[in-house]
């Protein structure tokens, strides 16, 4: 039986059969807006709160943000970083290097992170060109994707050779983790970098859509490893406590 990490979400862990698979590495994805870090910020205080050692990287907000973000919905981040139970980490875009991976799997490490949560793959991924350095491409690999003299479909290469190499890092930690992601609007695939999605163990996608002229965000489980998972689509409504997930039935 695969133990569950209970995400304290209200109404999301009844939708996969009691919370995230231990150990596995789910891809939360979703147009700007959709509410994937409040999602993220709220799996982790509620695992900080319940004595889990939480981690929550950012390459997208300044910490003062993320935590006045949390207090809109009656998190108090700060308090729990205090208990030594939630630890915050910025990294910005700029100081991103081939480092950065082994930066964050060495602090999990270290302190013993249960819950990690990564927001975003995409921001990281889109920078993967800029610092992974050609020679660290196999020569046999770039001549197989038959894009050697095409610059702008190598950085393309590299971002999914980045992506698949992070993802399956992030497996071997121990953790329970959440992947951020951007989603395209409209396309085949349900990620912007198109493999994350084949690599992670599961993916809950939130989408912010006009219904009769309202806007209005809903949740769906796509995929969850070892788990018979709940195929509707349910209402998500952000509230002054934190997210919920409304049941449709
Ligand atoms: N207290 C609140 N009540 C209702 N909606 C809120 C509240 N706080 C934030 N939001 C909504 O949540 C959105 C931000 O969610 P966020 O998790 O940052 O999105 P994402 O990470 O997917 O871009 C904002 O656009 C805002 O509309
Ligand atoms: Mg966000």
């Amino acid at each position: 039986m695969v133990k569950r990490v209970q995400t304290g979400i209200k109404g999301f862990d009844k939708l996969v059969q009691g919370g995230l698979p231990e150990n596995s590495v789910t891809l939360l994805i979703g147009t700007p807006g959709t509410g994937k870090t409040l999602f993220s910020l709220q799996y982790l205080h509620n695992g900080a709160t319940n004595k889990e050692k939480s981690m929550y990287v950012t390459l997208e907000q300044s910490l003062e943000d993320i935590r006045s973000q949390a207090k809109d919905l009656g998190m108090d981040l700060a308090k729990a970083e205090k208990t030594g139970m939630l630890t915050l980490m910025h990294i910005p875009i700029h100081d991103l290097t081939l480092n950065t991976i082994e930066q964050i799997k060495k602090e999990a490490e270290k302190r013993k992170i249960k819950r990690l949560v990564i927001d975003s793959i995409s921001t990281l991924a889109v920078n993967a060109p800029v610092y992974t350095p050609l020679k660290d491409l196999a020569l046999r690999d770039v001549m197989n994707y038959k894009a050697f003299f095409s610059p702008p479909i190598l950085g393309d290469f590299v971002v999914k050779r980045f992506i698949y190499g992070f993802l399956s890092d992030l497996k071997q930690l121990g953790c329970t983790t959440i992947v951020t992601g951007e989603a395209p609007e409209k396309g085949e695939f349900l990620t912007r970098d198109t493999v994350s999605e084949f690599i992670a163990d599961g993916i809950v996608s939130i989408t912010f859509e006009s219904m009769g002229g309202q806007y209005s965000r809903s949740l769906l489980v796509r995929k969850m490893r070892g788990t018979k998972a709940d195929e509707d689509i349910h209402p998500l409504e952000i509230t002054d406590k934190g997210l919920v997930i409304h049941t449709v039935k």
